[in-house]
Order: C-alpha cells, then structure tokens, then sequence
C-alpha cells in the first residue's frame, strides 16, 4: 500500500497576488495531498474561511519586494494559521525581512508544484506542535516600568503591544500587572468581564489552555490580562502564580508585553526575574529623573542584567528646560529611545483606541513602532545567540 494513501491533505487556503499563482493555484486544486479551501485575492473578503476553516496553511501571494506586514497583520487578524508566503520577482529584502516575521517559510515562484504542497505541509505540521511543542522558541518578556506615575508607562505598553501585533505579526499578551489601579484595558475600550483575578482564582492547574479562557481579545489582536477591578483583590495575585502564569504565557505568545504600577513590590520582582527587556520610561523633569537613577541603582543592587534595560525617554521634545543630553548626562548611560509628546496621545486615550491604530502617520506612532521592530530585531539576534551558545556547548 502507498503509505501516502492514508494521509488527510492539508487543508490550504490561497490569498494575495503574484506572478504565477494562477497556474500553481491549478496545480494545487489537482494535487492529492492538499485541499485548496478557497482563494480571495484581498484578505477581507476571506475573513470567514480564515477564520473558521480549520485550515493548515494559508499561501499569500505577494508582488512586493519588500515584506507586505499590512497584509500578513490583516491576516492575523483572524487566523494564527501559519503562513507562507508566494513571491515573484526581486524579492530579496522580503527574504531578509521574513526571517524575523511572523512567517513559516518563503518561496520564489515558480516552482515545482511539489515544493509547494511539501512546505505547506511542513508549515500546517509545524503549526500544530507549535502550541506545546518544547521545539517552540519561549515568548519574551518586555516589562514597562518607570518609578514615577504618570510618565506614560500605559500608553507605551498598550501602543507597543498593538505595534506588534499590527506591524510585527507577533502573537502579543499585554498583561496589566498595575494590579491595584490598572488602565491598560480602559485605553483599549475594554470592559473587563475577566480579570487577572479570576484566573489566579480559578481551581486547578494553569495551563496555557486556562490561560486562554481568560484573556480578551482587542480589536488588533492584541490579547489582554486585565488588572483586578477593584484595588484589594491586588493581593491576590501572588508571587509563585504570577511566576507560573508568566511561565505559560511564553508557551503560547510570541511576546508578553507587561504593564506596572511605580513600585518594585512582589510581583515586579517576580516579572524583573523573567524579563527580557526591560523599558524604563524617563521624562524631562527633575523629580522623575531623580527616581529613575534610584531605580538604575536598585537594579544593580537586584543583580539585573545591564544589557538588558532599555531607557525610554517620553515626551522628549517638550520645551520644558530640560534636554535629553541632560537626561544622559544625569544617569550616565544614553537613550535608547526617544518617544515625542503628541497631543493625538490623550486624544487616542480618552477615546480608548492606541494613537498607533487611530493616528498611525504621526510622530508618536512613528517612534513606537520603530521601537517595537527594534525590539523583534534584537530579540532575534538574543534568540540566535542562545541557539549558538547550546550549539557549542553541544560539540
Ligand atoms: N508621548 C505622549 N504625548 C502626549 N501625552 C502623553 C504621552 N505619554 C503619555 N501621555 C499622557 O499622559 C497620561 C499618563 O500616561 P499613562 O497613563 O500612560 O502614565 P502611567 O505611567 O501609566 O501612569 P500611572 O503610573 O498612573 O499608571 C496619559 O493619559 C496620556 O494622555
Ligand atoms: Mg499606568
């Protein structure tokens, strides 16, 4: 017997343009091993399908030359499906860039049709380990903190995590571990009818299935882990839950994005012990820049690893007497990035939707998602370096 007889074909759904899809559209159709679901040149109108259609791999055309993040973003918005993408022509940035996106492979057209059902195949079984696979890469921790209120750590975790998710096609979970007066899900319109509270609450072991049945979902596909609505159930998220709940949530988002209060109590100890990059936010007045340097002080003292804090200086083009080589100069390290005051922020805020999402031409956007891509890039290059130590402490 064909040992091939027996296998279920790849469910595949084709989306996109490009030089060639028709002809391998055709081939695909007539191929046993797959089963071409449905095609739509434009994303939304396969909405449903996506969404819905079990599938195992989507192929999306494209006739850019450079990665279509707008187009893999309209995608995630209803599937985390993997997908590979279709390219003709010069398309060697797109191959540069799809190495740190959101992708399962790329392929040149045209190519044998063999190809093409092989890396689908490889992709939709690649996909279905991924969830709890221990060949997954663990998601990284980004924790936005500053010791002053204020100094917009919220509208940075909520726009940074939509940056992500919209720009960077990561799977993003903003968690709100400003537990006692935590707005990160009222900027994102919100209304929690789940919190970070009834999973702790909750029996049982946590899982990255539990996980998931507590999160919400925003718009952009950023999921959210509100903070509990009334301030004394703070104390209820503990140090070792919190540790296991971090600890699930890397199995299952490709980054955690952390929003804090301005203390290092607990739970902030608890998260500084996993997080990756740690974005401490600065401003241009005194009393800020005095905490932030005590804050420098107790990270060192906390053993954290240097490298691994990013200053984050916001509103750094307010005419407030203060200039950001001043801000250097006083902590004696440079900014890493700079975010401008823009009146779109408090504009973006009241009306409960990121600046990146609403405003996505202006400064404040601009910078943010510079960083975000800044940010996936280093974690790149952090997740090549692990890959090359474990090879060399192999041989
Ligand atoms: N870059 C910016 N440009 C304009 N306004 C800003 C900017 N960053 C923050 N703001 C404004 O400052 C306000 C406070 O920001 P945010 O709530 O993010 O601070 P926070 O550090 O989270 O404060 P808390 O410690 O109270 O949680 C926001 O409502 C927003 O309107
Ligand atoms: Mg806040």
């Amino acid at each position: 017997m064909n040992p091939d007889s027996s296998r279920e074909p790849t469910r595949i759904f084709i989306t996109g343009a490009c030089d060639g899809l028709d002809e391998l559209s055709a081939a695909l159709s007539e191929h046993p091993e797959v089963e071409v679901v449905g095609r739509q040149e434009h994303v939304a109108n396969a909405a449903a399908a996506l969404a819905g259609g079990h599938l195992g791999a989507i192929l999306h055309g494209t006739r850019r030359a450079s990665l279509p993040e707008d187009e893999l973003a309209a995608i995630r918005e209803h599937t985390r499906t993997p997908v590979v993408l279709l390219a003709s022509g010069e398309a060697s940035a797109l191959l540069e860039e799809a190495l740190d996106a959101d992708v399962a492979d790329v392929l040149l057209l045209p190519q044998l049709t063999e190809n093409v059902v092989f890396t689908a195949r490889k992709a939709a079984h690649t996909g279905r380990r991924a969830p709890t696979g221990s060949s997954r890469e663990h998601g990284r921790i980004i924790t936005v903190f500053s010791p002053k209120g204020g100094t917009g750590k919220t509208v940075t975790a909520t726009n940074l995590a939509t940056a992500l998710v919209k720009h960077a096609g990561k799977r993003t979970l903003l968690l709100d571990l400003d537990l006692q007066f935590g707005d990160a899900a009222i900027m994102l319109a919100i209304e929690p009818d789940r919190t970070i509270q009834d999973l702790m609450a909750a029996p049982g072991e946590l899982d990255v299935e539990k996980l998931a049945g507590y999160t919400l979902r925003h718009t952009s596909g950023v999921d959210v882990l509100p903070a509990p609505i009334r301030p004394e159930d703070a104390e209820l998220v503990t140090e070792p839950k919190l540790a296991r709940l971090l600890e699930v949530a890397r199995e299952s988002f490709d980054v955690i994005v952390v929003d804090t209060s301005p203390f290092f109590h607990g739970p902030m100890l608890a998260t500084l012990d996993r997080t990756d990059e740690l974005l401490l936010l600065c401003g241009l007045d005194v009393p800020t820049l005095k905490n932030v340097r005590l804050s420098l002080q107790t990270l060192e003292l906390l053993s954290f690893p240097p490298d691994r804090i990013k200053l984050v200086l916001n509103r750094a083009n307010s005419k407030v007497g203060m200039k950001p080589g001043e801000v250097e100069s006083a902590l004696e390290r440079k900014i890493d990035y700079e975010i401008p005051s823009d009146r779109i922020v408090p504009l973006a805020v009241n009306r409960g939707n990121p600046a990146v999402l609403a405003e996505p031409k202006a400064d404040f956007s601009k910078a943010v998602r510079a960083m975000a891509k800044e940010l996936v890039a280093a974690q790149a290059v952090a997740k090549q370096k692990k890959k090359f130590m474990a090879t060399l402490a192999r041989a």
